[in-house]
C-alpha cells in the first residue's frame, strides 16, 4: 500500500506497470457497459472517499466510474461540507476516514494540506490535483500518447505551450522517470517550478525552457496545453495578454511533427489557449485522454492498494 501524491512515489518501474495495467484492463474490458465490473473485479468490497476543495468534472466521474468498474465504491465529499469547513483540522479528518475506508483521493487547494492529510492517514492518499501537480492526470496523458502512437513514451518529444502549472510540473516529472523530451514554450515570469525541471534533468531527461511558440512547438511529437489561469488562481488582463502569443493553433501544429497529438487535460477555454480547429481536429486526442482518465485512475487505485 502507497501513497500517490507525486509521480515520483511510484517511480519508472510502477509508473510502466501502472500504464500497463491501464493499456490491459482497457482492452479486456472488450464492450462492456461502463459500469460493469471487470471480471476479476479486484477491489470488491473495497471503498473509495474522495474530497474536493475545487470543482471537477473528470477527476470525480473518472474515480467512482474506476471504483465501480474495479467491483468496489466510491463516496464523493464537497470539502464545505464536511467539519473540514468548520474548522476540524486535516489530520483529524484523515484519521476519522482511515477508519472508514480503504483509500483517499484528495483535491485540495493547497498541496501542503494533501501531504498533511497523507501523513496523518493510515490508507493510501492519491492526488486528484493540488496548486503544484496532477498526477493521475499525467497518467492518463502518457498512455494516451502510447494509445494514439502505437509506441512506449520513452523517447518521444513533447511541447508545452502556456502556462508553466501543475499539470506541466507533472508531466515534467513524468518526463524524468519515462525517459521524453519536453521543450517547454511559455511567456517570462510563467516558467514551471524549477525544482520540477532539474529533478527531470537529475534523471537524464532532455527539459528546455524557451520564451518563443514555435521554438517549443517546432518538430514535437506531442503538443500539450492547458487553461491560462489555474482554479484558485488570481486571472488578470495582464497575464492573458502574455500568454496569447502561445495559442495552439493550426500553425503551431502545423510546425510539429506530421504525426503529432494534440492534448489537452480539460477543461479548455476555446479561443484562448486553443483554438477550435484544434481541439476539434484530426491530430486532437484530447477526447481520448478524458475518457482515458477511468482506465489510467484504475491502475492507480490497483497500485496504491498493493494490487499490481
Ligand atoms: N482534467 C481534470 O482534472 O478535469 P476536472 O477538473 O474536470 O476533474
Ligand atoms: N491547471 C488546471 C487544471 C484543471 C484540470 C487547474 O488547476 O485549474
Amino acid at each position: 500500500m502507497a501513497n500517490f501524491l507525486s509521480l515520483s512515489d511510484a517511480g519508472p518501474a510502477s509508473l510502466r506497470a501502472i500504464l500497463d495495467a491501464a493499456h490491459a484492463r482497457k482492452a479486456a474490458r472488450d464492450g462492456r457497459p461502463k459500469g460493469a465490473a471487470d471480471a476479476d473485479a479486484p477491489l470488491a468490497g473495497h471503498v473509495l472517499a474522495s474530497i474536493f476543495e475545487k470543482p471537477s468534472t473528470r477527476t470525480r466521474l473518472s474515480f467512482e466510474i474506476a471504483m465501480r468498474q474495479l467491483g468496489g465504491s466510491a463516496i464523493t465529499l464537497a470539502a464545505g461540507d464536511l467539519q473540514l469547513g468548520r474548522g476540524e483540522t486535516v489530520e483529524d479528518t484523515a484519521r476519522v476516514m482511515s477508519g472508514f475506508v480503504d483509500a483517499v483521493m484528495v483535491r485540495a487547494r493547497d498541496h501542503g494540506d494533501l501531504v498533511a492529510f497523507a501523513r496523518a492517514a493510515d490508507v493510501p492518499v492519491i492526488n486528484g490535483l493540488t496548486d503544484r501537480s496532477h498526477p493521475c492526470q499525467a497518467v492518463a496523458d502518457l498512455m494516451t500518447v502510447e494509445e494514439r502512437l502505437g509506441r512506449p513514451v520513452a523517447g518521444t518529444r513533447w511541447a508545452w505551450l502556456g502556462d508553466g502549472n501543475n499539470v506541466a510540473h507533472s508531466l515534467i516529472e513524468a518526463a524524468g522517470l519515462m525517459g521524453f523530451g519536453m521543450r517547454l514554450g511559455v511567456p517570462r515570469g510563467h516558467e514551471p517550478d524549477a525544482g520540477f525541471v532539474a529533478a527531470a534533468r537529475a534523471r537524464g531527461a532532455n527539459v528546455e525552457i524557451v520564451h518563443e511558440p514555435f521554438a517549443a512547438a517546432e518538430g514535437a511529437d506531442v503538443v500539450v496545453t492547458d487553461t491560462w489561469v489555474s482554479m484558485g488562481q488570481e486571472g488578470g488582463a495582464a497575464k492573458i495578454e502574455a500568454m496569447r502569443p502561445f495559442q495552439v493553433g493550426p500553425m503551431i501544429m502545423a510546425s510539429a511533427a506530421p504525426h503529432a497529438l494534440f492534448l489537452h487535460c480539460l477543461p479548455a477555454h476555446r479561443g484562448e489557449e486553443v483554438t477550435d480547429s484544434v481541439l476539434d481536429g484530426p491530430q486532437s486526442a484530447a477526447w481520448l485522454e478524458a475518457e482515458n482518465r477511468v482506465h489510467a485512475q484504475k491502475a492507480v487505485l490497483l497500485w496504491a492498494l498493493g494490487r499490481l
